[in-house]
């Protein structure tokens, strides 16, 4: 066969291949048995071996797997990779309705599409001219991991969106989101086959998910049944996408990707909450851990913005807790950070929505008396979501009679201090400040990633400079030598100057890391910040009244009697004393407030290769000025950024008579408005 016969009958087969495989994983309409599918991909594999030069990227045979990797490298995502909100009854949906419905009036017109919440591994995927490129996990939302080797072992991923037969082109840049999963049925069989081979079985399809595709060798991969759904295009240039959401369902559906055919479109909020409430989740041929409502209109979902790294256009709606029975072996007590002591329950081992569950919290101990629950019993226990599991209450007819009365400690379990139940609250407390078990609760919370994000200081090393003596509190670590740390076991000198060193870095981060750390009760990263915002350093903070606090937005009586009863107790104000003298002492710069930011009040979209700013680039420059950006057109747009090689949004801009800039225009604007 002449070279140029060969090189037709090799695209045909790839094409052949390409569409069983679709059939296949994606329609699961095979028209081809699993051998005749052998057959081709053995003749294709043969061809390739005599030229393989051939082989491009696309090609079937591109999904074993390829050499292990050291590392992932980093991926940043076009647009940020939000999360969701969540809804656990028909209330909560209601009240988010009403929350964006005071929002935005279009919301009471707009139609919703409920689909299902997928329980997987959240992947973004890239493809130029149709062509699979790169994908990468969620990570941080703004930044993810490249996984690209790992899913392009996943059959039903297109590593090629066909051309249609109208011969319509795919955009010429595609990212677009979806969830990699595994099956029940699937999940099943690899554990059977697994427990032939006499080999650990999985716990759960959604972790042996995220397991196989956070794997360096793609050929470990390649050797688990993950499969994938999408629901979202994440960016689109040089092609027309859809302004719903349910039109990009169909139209992902049309180019070859695999989509839930059970998402739904629905005229009203009480439709969309219907189904929510009707719908089985064990009817789902996947695990799905509750529905999602979205706003089906993507410029007015796009417009309704994001609260922390929810979208307000959507929510999650999530199913009630699922329950079992077990034994309740013991009741333990836990010191938490303000001396609250709060009891557990030891469990027998028992798997409850495929986690294996040891362990439940028992709320408080009027719980336990009030609903008479004894140690022995067979009790039941509930785990919704990522909630820790808790225990409901006892079986009391199925009680053998050795079961054992609980009554709840009269000392604290870490430094035998008497425990105390204030009348009228239903929390006993350990009122030694001093209780080493506090205090490391304390500490843990200060070095912790929200707060002072100390790298290297865990719950372990914590443990050890409390029982060492050598911290009493939070503004300790800051005066410990290297030569203290050196006479504790496991310390060589590199890990002890490490810590030193980390210690000292966090006495630049920021005043609102410190407030967090504080740990003052109720106030967390975004009061925090909202005081740093106010007071710009801890000196006037501590000076506050509690109806100056209150006065301040998002702030009730108990945060703000909280935040005043913790500068007055004396220990803490020593804490303080020592945090200033060893330069402990971030103080907020004034904010820009007096000089307003050149680009405030903008909206701006941009779209197209900018000549030498990334998109991210033009962002941070966007919204460093003070401006803001969204990822489509909608009226309440300024201006378009244009780059070469626009998407859509070059023609809605236009369609809307919304300002074009250039990249130039756009730093001539930010000169030309700079006071
Ligand atoms: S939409 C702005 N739709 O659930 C878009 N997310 O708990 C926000 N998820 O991080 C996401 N199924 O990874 C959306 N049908 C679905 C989903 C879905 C599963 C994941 C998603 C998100 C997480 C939030």
């Amino acid at each position: 066969m002449s070279s140029e016969n060969l090189k037709q009958e090799y695209q045909a087969l790839q094409e052949e291949l390409r569409s069983h495989n679709y059939r296949y994983h994606v329609l699961n309409d095979p028209v081809v048995s699993d051998y005749e599918f052998d057959q081709m991909l053995k003749r294709l594999r043969e061809i390739e071996a005599d030229h393989p030069d051939w082989v491009t990227s696309d090609s079937p045979t591109q999904r074993a797997g390829a050499e292990p990797l050291d590392k992932f490298t980093k991926v940043e995502h076009p647009a940020p990779i939000l999360s969701l909100g969540n809804a656990f009854g028909k209330e909560d949906i209601r009240d988010w309705y009403e929350r964006i419905a005071r929002l935005d009036d279009r919301v009471r017109n707009t139609d919703f599409v409920v689909e299902p919440k997928l329980d997987g591994l959240t992947v973004v995927l890239h493809y130029q001219n149709g062509v699979f490129t790169q994908g990468a996990t969620r990570g941080n939302g703004e930044v993810g991991e490249d996984i690209t080797e790992n899913l392009r072992t996943i059959k039903a991923l297109p590593l090629r969106i066909p051309v249609d037969e109208k011969g319509t082109q795919p955009p010429s840049r595609l990212v677009v989101r979806g969830e990699a999963l595994i099956t029940k049925d699937d999940f099943e069989k690899l554990n059977q086959r697994l427990e032939k081979e006499g080999k650990k079985t999985y716990l759960n399809p959604r972790n042996t998910a995220a397991g196989s595709l956070r794997q360096l060798d793609s050929r470990m991969t390649a050797k688990r049944p993950l499969t994938l759904l999408v629901y979202a295009i994440v960016e689109a240039e040089n092609g027309e996408v859809p302004n719903t959401q349910w039109e990009s369902l169909n139209f992902l559906r049309q180019l070859g990707f695999p989509v839930s055919d059970a998402s739904q479109q629905c005229k009203t909020i009480d439709d969309a909450i219907a189904i929510c409430l009707d719908t089985d989740p064990d009817s789902f041929p996947f695990e799905i851990d509750g529905m999602v409502i979205k706003v089906n209109d993507l410029d007015l979902a796009d417009d309704l913005g994001v609260v922390g790294k929810d979208p307000r256009g959507a929510i999650a709606y999530k199913f009630p807790a699922k329950s079992v029975t077990t034994r309740l072996e013991d009741i333990r007590v836990n010191v938490g950070r303000t001396g609250v002591i709060t009891p557990y329950a030891v469990l027998e081992p028992v798997e409850i929505g495929g986690v294996v569950v040891r362990q439940a919290t028992l709320h408080n101990f009027d719980f336990i008396s009030e609903k008479d629950i004894r140690i022995g019993d067979r009790v039941l226990v509930k785990r919704a979501g990522e909630v820790i599991p808790y225990v409901i209450g006892p079986i009391e007819d199925v009680r053998t009679g050795n079961e054992v009365k609980y009554t709840p400690p009269k000392t604290c379990p870490s430094c035998g201090e008497p425990i105390m139940n204030p009348e009228g609250e239903v929390a006993y407390y350990c009122t030694n400040s001093a209780c080493p078990a506090q205090l490391v609760r304390n500490l843990e919370h200060f070095v912790s990633r929200s707060a002072m994000d100390i790298f290297g200081l865990g719950i372990n090393l914590v443990e050890q400079l409390v029982d060492a003596g050598l911290v009493n509190d939070i503004a300790d670590l800051y005066t410990l030598t290297k030569k203290e740390l050196l006479r504790l076991e496991g310390f060589a000198d590199k890990k002890a100057a490490n810590l030193i060193n980390a210690i000292a870095n966090s006495k630049s981060q920021p005043l609102y890391r410190l407030i967090t750390g504080l740990g003052i009760r109720g106030v967390g990263q975004v009061a925090a910040q909202d005081l740093a915002d106010r007071y710009r350093d801890l000196e006037a903070l501590s000076q506050v009244t509690q109806s100056e606090i209150e006065s301040i937005e998002g702030f009730g009586p108990n945060i703000a009697e909280s935040i005043v009863e913790w500068f007055e107790i004396p220990e803490n104000q020593e804490i303080l004393r020592k945090l200033k003298t060893n330069g402990v002492w971030p103080v907020e710069e004034p904010a820009e407030e007096q000089c307003p930011q050149p680009l405030e009040g903008l909206t701006f979209v941009v779209t197209g290769t900018l000549p030498t700013l990334s998109r991210t680039e033009a962002k941070d420059l966007i919204e460093a000025n003070g401006g803001k950006v969204t990822s489509s057109v909608s009226g309440n747009t300024n201006y378009l950024v244009l780059g070469e090689n626009p998407g859509s949004k070059y023609d809605q801009a236009q369609k809307k008579n919304i300002p074009i800039l250039s990249e130039d225009e756009l730093k001539n604007l930010i000169e030309e408005r700079t006071p």
